[in-house]
């Protein structure tokens, strides 16, 4: 070993010298657009040159270099652009380890003689083996000879667990497409696959010791088409199904394994489990019957705590073991309503034997005994975050996804945690505002936030923050029902995940992934991957200065493009007026921007629909604050003259507030004479948002002194928006209060059931 570290330190020194003794092209940083972003780049002098004669030469010794080899041969060959070993070319792509490197990192040197790859394990020389191929794509190359610039890229990730989750018991996706996410997920140096196998509409591994779990728990009678919050809900019609043999997946995991994935699987407890459920209904507290699901949403048919049931599930385990390598099996642990629990008399007896405190200890106890298990078998266990709930197992880490807190909480308890937050890594949610957009299931989370997230949360100490091991995209599939949509939905977000996890903190910059991602989407486009492109789509952002003028700005993320604007609802031409700062609304209109290149329109077009009434200019100061999930366009939002979306609840015109009360102050700047005021909530009871019950209105001559005017009942209806209008009866007044109490615990038995609601508004119009 010790030979080979001497052998690659000469063989540097010795490229860089010959870089540098025949000058040419002093390279920039543009020549190289690799993502995720490497920790230390060194622009080259010349190009080597790649050709049909240039050997990869590797140290047989180590088989696992092959691995590189073989993949960057695979590669070019598909292009049509094979290596020919048997020409025994003078040139080399030398691939070594250099033990003084950490295991995943790696030296890259391409000089005009050769080119160098080190890295600390076959591992890191893998990493390295992916930035040489996004050099070599980034030269468009379609035959021989590929010129590369010359660099020496010094680099190693940030974290540990670089991953990407898919959700295969919703919808459910061919091996050919899991290989394809693998290979896209190694291409971006991530290194671990989240593959969530079993859900309550479906369960896809085989099982061989229960074939009901491939005859029933694999199918389901009919799927929900459209949002779940439509009313009437509807269905297909039409059964769906199926699940992956165990050669299958053994095949899988081998593909995986060649590209240095960990696929980490997902077996859901003690909830989402209905399919499995109603294969084995003597497995739940209430004996069934009971159906595969058919809708999305979280069901009340959970395990019961019985020996039965650890029976079946560490059955079920030992065959997943044997076909998972992955020291970490995913238990599940998130949503797992305690209804049936509660209903049992066997769980209330296990309850007072166990000393248990209540069905969040007995939850406990469940993954306790899973934990307990796996760990006799050699195995760690995963959780969702409300593994917390009731005392954490053991030694479990902690995948935190309902926010950071459940990962901040694990940390100061010494547990190691994957941060994989709803507000930045929840890939299922709408990554554009656009109306046209595909339906997805409710969010709103654009690339530059995803991009914007740290994995170490502020509150922890450097000691605590040691646990945190990474970071996760996740791909909930309800509304992904193919491949195409997968890829739309999963990139290029997730290039933004990888580059959070593998990049640091203190080196990223979006723009200069922007940049970089323009090279990336052309090529992903001529992979046939349907990434989404977020480029040229043109943002609207309405802005208010300490008068109360109102403006709005467009924007795109490629700044290269120019922006054209109208104000009378009429689609920009390339000859319309060209956007150069933020536009006054000083009268009602629609105010729409897109972006043009060489006198094309290009990505889609923002509209904003501004209707001016008596507190748009006003200023308006909140009680209780906005979730930070849902606060994107400001307090302001919610007097600026524009609605929010009718369908959607997480653009810039609405604000959440989670279980508390709405309460506003607006300063309309002047007595004026008020005959009405509208009020817009969003009826959401799949996603926990609830209209208000009532709402009161105050008015007086100063925000301290103010008297109630007006209460009204609200009534919901069906609809998505609540739109109650009160009657003001031309009150003269300069501040106006708006009380709006939270709906409250959500009643047992519905979505969320026994939490406080979300209360979402957009617009208070005052009239
Ligand atoms: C989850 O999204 N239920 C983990």
């Amino acid at each position: 070993m010790k030979i080979q570290y001497f052998l690659g330190t000469a063989l540097a020194v010795l490229f860089l010298a010959a870089c540098n003794s025949e000058p040419s092209v002093q390279h920039q940083m543009e020549n190289y657009q690799i993502i995720p972003l490497p920790q230390n780049i060194a622009p080259g002098i010349g190009y080597f040159e790649l050709n049909a004669a240039t050997k990869i030469d590797f140290d047989e010794a180590i088989p696992e270099l092959g691995l590189s080899a073989d993949y960057l041969s695979a590669w070019l060959e598909s292009k049509g652009l094979g290596i020919n070993a048997a020409e025994a070319g003078k040139q080399f792509i030398t691939l070594r380890i250099k033990e003084d490197l950490a295991a995943a990192a790696y030296i890259l040197t391409i000089t005009q003689k050769g080119i160098l790859l080190q890295g600390g394990s076959p591992e890191g020389v893998f990493y390295g083996m992916q930035s040489l191929l996004q050099l070599i794509q980034q030269q468009y190359a379609t035959a021989f000879p590929i010129d590369l610039p010359c660099v020496h890229i010094e680099d190693e990730p940030a974290f540990a667990y670089r991953g990407m989750h898919l959700d295969v018991g919703r919808h459910f996706f061919p091996v050919d497409f899991i290989k394809k996410y693998i290979d896209l997920l190694a291409r971006y140096k991530m290194n671990r696959f989240h593959w969530h196998l079993t859900e309550d509409q479906g369960w896809r591994i085989e099982i061989k010791q229960y074939p009901k779990l491939q005859e029933v728990a694999a199918f389901r009678k009919e799927t929900l088409i459209g949002h779940y919050n439509d009313t009437p809900q509807k269905y297909d019609g039409t059964p769906y199904g199926g699940y992956y043999t165990q050669e299958e997946v053994k095949d899988v995991v081998k593909y995986a394994q060649e590209r240095f994935i960990t696929i980490i699987p997902e077996i859901e407890m003690p909830g989402h489990a209905q399919a499995a459920l109603a294969a084995y209904p003597e497995l739940s507290c209430g004996g069934g019957p009971i159906e595969t699901a058919t809708k999305w949403g979280v069901f009340d048919e959970v395990y019961c705590p019985t020996e039965a049931t650890f029976t079946f599930l560490e059955n079920v385990l030992t065959e997943v073991m044997d076909l998972f390598p992955s020291e970490y099996i995913h238990i599940g642990g998130d949503e797992c309503p305690k209804t049936k629990w509660k209903e049992s008399a066997f769980c209330q007896q296990l309850i007072k034997e166990k000393n248990l405190k209540d069905e969040h200890g007995l939850q406990s106890y469940f993954i306790r005994r899973m934990e307990t298990f796996l760990n006799e078998n050699g195995r760690q266990i995963i959780g969702w975050d409300e593994i917390l709930e009731g005392g954490l197992a053991p030694n479990a880490t902690v995948m935190s996804w309902r926010g950071e807190k459940g990962g901040i909480d694990a940390a100061k308890q010494g547990h190691d945690v994957i941060m994989s937050p709803t507000s930045h890594c929840y890939l299922d949610y709408y990554q554009f505002q656009h109306p046209d957009e595909p339906l997805a299931i409710g969010g709103y989370l654009p690339i530059e936030k995803v991009y914007s997230y740290h994995p170490i949360p502020e509150e922890l100490t450097e000691q605590e923050a040691a646990y945190i091991k990474g970071v996760q995209g996740n791909l909930w599939t309800e509304y992904v029902a193919t491949p195409e949509k997968a890829e739309y939905m999963a990139f290029p977000r997730g290039l933004a995940i990888a580059e959070i996890g593998w990049t640091k903190n203190t080196n990223k910059d979006f723009e200069h992934f922007i940049k970089r991602l323009e090279q990336h989407l052309k090529w992903l486009e001529r992979e046939n991957v349907n990434a989404a492109n977020p480029l040229y789509h043109v943002d609207a952002t309405v802005l208010k200065n300490d008068a109360g003028v109102l403006s709005v700005s467009f924007d795109n993320l490629s700044k290269s493009k120019n922006i054209r604007y109208t104000t009378d609802g009429a689609a920009p031409t390339a000859e319309s007026s060209a956007y150069v700062a933020p536009i006054p609304l000083t009268a009602s209109g629609i105010y729409t921007g897109q972006a043009f290149a060489e006198g094309k329109p290009l990505g889609r077009s923002a509209s904003i629909t501004y209707n001016q009434h008596l507190a748009s200019n006003g200023v308006l100061t909140l009680g209780n604050a906005p979730s930070p999930k849902y606060n994107a366009g400001g307090p302001q939002a919610v007097i600026n003259g524009i609605k929010g979306s009718d369908e959607k609840y997480g653009d810039k015109e609405w604000l959440g507030f989670e279980g508390d009360d709405f309460e506003a102050t607006i300063d309309l700047q002047e007595k004026k004479d008020l005959q009405e005021v509208q009020l817009r909530f969003f009826n959401g009871p799949g996603q926990w948002i609830y209209p208000p019950k009532t709402v009161e209105i105050y008015a007086g001559e100063s925000p301290e002194n103010l008297a109630l005017v007006k209460t009204q009942q609200v009534k919901a209806g069906n609809g998505k928006i609540v739109s109650p209008k009160i009657n003001l009866q031309g009150q003269n007044t300069r501040y106006l209060k708006i009380v709006v109490p939270n709906y409250g615990l959500i009643p047992e038995g519905l979505q969320g059931g026994g939490n406080r609601a979300w209360l979402f508004i957009d617009e208070i119009v005052l009239l």
